[in-house]
């Protein structure tokens, strides 16, 4: 069984939509390892979101995230990094599919409710970024 890192931003947690996309992730067939409720620190965000520090929307980007509390989540599904990013569907909501949890409840491009890795190397990253093994169930 393969893992993926997850994320509700805080536009999502503050709107309220934490608990839907909890039971859509739930729906869509994965199986929660490690769930926390977490303020990141502007640091944190920096050195997370680090391989995009040369774009021009690095700073707000990493003032958002930094912002409000966030839930990290460590996922387990049969391609869960493929899954993950079918289930949340496009970077900016305005590209995403019917359904996905984007569509549903991103604002744009930087407020986009949801997070998730790109690759199974990232994942694993991702995770040990935001939580121990004895976090995890069956850590
Ligand atoms: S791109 O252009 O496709 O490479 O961008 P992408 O890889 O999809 O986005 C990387 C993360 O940056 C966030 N992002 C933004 N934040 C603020 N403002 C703007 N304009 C913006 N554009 C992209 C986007 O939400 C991605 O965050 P994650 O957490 O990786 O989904």
């Amino acid at each position: 069984m393969a893992r993926t890192f997850a994320m509700i931003k805080p536009d999502a947690v503050q709107s309220g939509h934490a608990g839907k996309i909890i039971a859509h992730i739930q729906q869509a067939g994965f199986t929660i390892l490690g769930m926390k409720l977490t303020q990141i620190s502007l640091a944190q965000a920096q050195k997370f979101y680090e391989v995009h520090k040369e774009r021009g929307f690095y700073g707000e980007l990493v003032e958002f995230m930094s912002s409000g509390p966030s839930v990290v989540l460590a996922l387990q599904a049969d391609n869960a990094v493929g899954l993950w990013r079918e289930t949340i569907g496009a970077t900016d909501p305005a590209e995403a599919a019917e359904g996905t949890i984007r569509k549903l409840y991103a604002e744009n491009k930087g407020r986009n409710a949801v997070h998730g890795s790109d690759s199974d190397e990232n994942a694993d990253i991702e995770i040990a970024f935001f939580f121990a093994g004895t976090e995890l169930v069956g850590g």
